[in-house]
C-alpha cells in the first residue's frame, strides 16, 4: 500500500540536506531542513520518497495537503501516565500560592496501588488517544507511582502494552513504609524491583533531587539498570541545582530532564557528551518556577530535547504543541529549534534513529498541521491544529 501526501506549503525534514533547503535566507538559520511545495510518498509504513510535489511519483493513494505544513510527529521523551487520581487539589493550591514538593508523589503512590490493572490501563489507553490527537506518534513512559515490587512490575508491564520506550522508575521516591530507611528502598529498587521490572523496560531512571535521592543513591540506581542491560536517563536539576547532571553525563546517559537549575560545569559537562538535556516547559508553568533558559543551552552546544512529563503532579499537560508555544515565548527558543527539539531532539533523547526525521527510511510518522507554517505551533498557542497523524503509515487522527 502506498500514499502520496502532497501539495504540502511547508515540510519540516529535520533533514540538513542542502539539496532539500532552498536558498531563500531564513532556512539558513533552520535547523528543520525546510522544504516547500513538496511531497512525501509513504509505503509499507516507511517513507519512501521525499521532494518537490512536482516530480512525485504515483501512488495508490493521494491526500493534498491543500498548502498546509506537514511535520514529523512529535516525540514525547519523558511522561509518567500510569497512575491513579489526580491532584487537581494541590495544583489549585499551588496557583494560590503554595510551592511544588517531591512529596506529592506519595499521594499518587496510594491512589495507583489502590487501582486495578483495568482501571489503570484504561487511563493510560485514554492518555495515549489524548496525546495522538495532538501529533505525538512516539512517546516513552515511566514507572514510579507504585514503589513496591508488585506494582511497579504492574506500571512497567501496561506501559510495554502501548510503548517500547518503558522506563523503570522506582526511585522516584522514598515511599512512606521506608521513610526512615532510605538506603533499604534502593536494595529493593535494585535488588527484587529490577529483577521484576528489567524484562519489561529498555530504560533506568531516578529522580535526583531533595526530597527524592540523592546522587549516590540516583548513581547505585543506574548502574545496577546497566548492568542488567537497561540504558541510563535521570531526572535532575528540577528544584535546585546539585551533582546528579555530571553524573549522568559520566554514566553515559541518552537524556538528563528537567534541568531548570544548572551550572556552567553543568552546561561545559553536557556540552562536550551525547547526553541530551530535555527540558519540560509543563512543569515550570505548572509549578510556577521560573523557565530555563534554552538560549544559554543550545548557545554552549548542548542538544536540547522538549518532552511534555505528563503527570499527575507537576505537569498535567500532554500537548507538545503547548510546551513548543512556552518553550519559544518563554524559554528563548526559535520556533525551527523547538520544533526541532520536539521531533529530532526527542529521538536523540531515546537514541532511536527511525523517529523524528522526514526522510527516505523513516518510520513514516507524519503530522498534517492546518496551518501554512509550523510557526502557528507557537503563534497559535492553545488552538487545536493537528488536522491528520500519520504512524507507521497508518491514519491513526
Ligand atoms: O518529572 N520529577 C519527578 N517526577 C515528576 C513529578 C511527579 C509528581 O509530582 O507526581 C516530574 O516532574
Ligand atoms: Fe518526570
Amino acid at each position: 500500500m502506498s500514499t502520496l501526501i502532497t501539495n504540502i506549503g511547508e515540510l519540516t525534514t529535520n533533514v540538513a540536506d542542502p539539496a532539500l533547503t532552498p536558498p531563500t535566507g531564513v532556512e539558513d538559520l533552520d535547523p528543520c531542513g525546510t522544504l516547500h511545495d513538496a511531497a512525501v510518498l509513504v509505503e509499507d509504513g516507511r517513507i519512501a520518497w521525499v521532494g518537490p510535489a512536482a516530480e512525485a511519483p504515483a501512488a495508490a493513494e493521494v491526500v493534498d495537503a491543500a498548502g498546509r505544513a506537514v511535520v514529523p510527529g512529535f516525540v514525547d521523551s519523558h511522561s509518567h501516565l500510569v497512575f491513579g487520581g489526580d491532584r487537581a487539589a494541590e495544583f489549585e493550591a499551588r496557583m494560590a500560592g503554595q510551592k511544588y514538593a517531591a512529596g506529592g508523589i506519595r499521594s499518587t503512590v496510594a491512589a495507583t496501588r489502590a487501582a486495578t490493572d483495568d482501571e489503570l490501563r484504561a487511563r493510560l489507553r485514554g492518555f495515549v488517544a489524548e496525546l495522538r490527537a495532538q501529533g505525538t506518534t512516539t512517546v516513552e513512559i515511566k514507572s514510579g507511582y507504585g514503589l513496591d515490587v508488585a506494582t511497579e512490575e504492574r506500571l512497567v508491564r501496561l506501559a510495554a502494552e502501548v510503548t517500547p520506550e518503558v522506563t523503570f522508575l522506582g526511585a522516584h521516591v522514598v515511599p512512606a513504609e521506608y521513610a526512615d530507611r532510605p538506603d533499604a528502598y534502593v536494595d529493593l529498587v535494585t535488588g527484587p524491583m529490577l529483577d521484576a521490572c528489567a524484562p519489561y523496560a529498555r530504560w533506568i531512571d531516578a529522580f535526583c533531587e531533595t526530597g527524592a535521592f540523592s546522587v549516590a543513591q540516583s548513581r547505585r540506581v543506574l548502574e545496577a539498570g546497566i548492568a542488567r542491560g537497561l540504558l541510563p536517563r535521570l531526572h535532575a536539576g528540577q528544584l535546585g541545582p546539585g551533582d546528579g547532571v555530571r553524573m549522568a553525563v559520566e554514566l553515559g546517559a541518552a537524556s538528563v530532564d528537567h534541568g531548570t537549575f544548572l551550572s556552567d560545569e553543568d552546561v561545559a559537562a553536557l556540552a562536550g557528551s551525547s547526553t541530551v538535556l530535555t527540558l519540560l516547559p509543563g512543569v515550570e508553568f505548572s509549578t510556577r518556577q521560573p523557565y530555563p533558559d534554552a538560549r544559554r543551552l543550545i548557545d554552549a552546544g548542548v542538544t536540547v530535547a522538549l518532552a511534555c512529563d505528563t503527570n499527575p503532579g507537576s505537569s498535567f499537560t500532554s500537548s507538545m504543541p503547548f510546551c513548543i508555544a512556552v518553550a519559544v515565548r518563554d524559554m528563548r527558543m526559535t520556533v525551527a529549534e523547538a520544533v526541532w527539539a520536539a521531533t529530532a531532539g526527542g529521538a536523540l533523547a531515546l537514541r532511536r534513529d527511525d523517529v523524528g526525521r522526514i526522510a527516505p527510511g523513516m518510520r513514516a510518522d507524519l503530522v498534517l498541521l492546518d496551518a501554512p507554517t509550523r510557526v502557528h505551533l507557537a503563534y497559535r498557542p492553545g488552538v487545536p491544529l493537528v488536522a491528520r497523524v500519520w504512524k507507521d503509515g497508518a491514519p491513526v487522527v
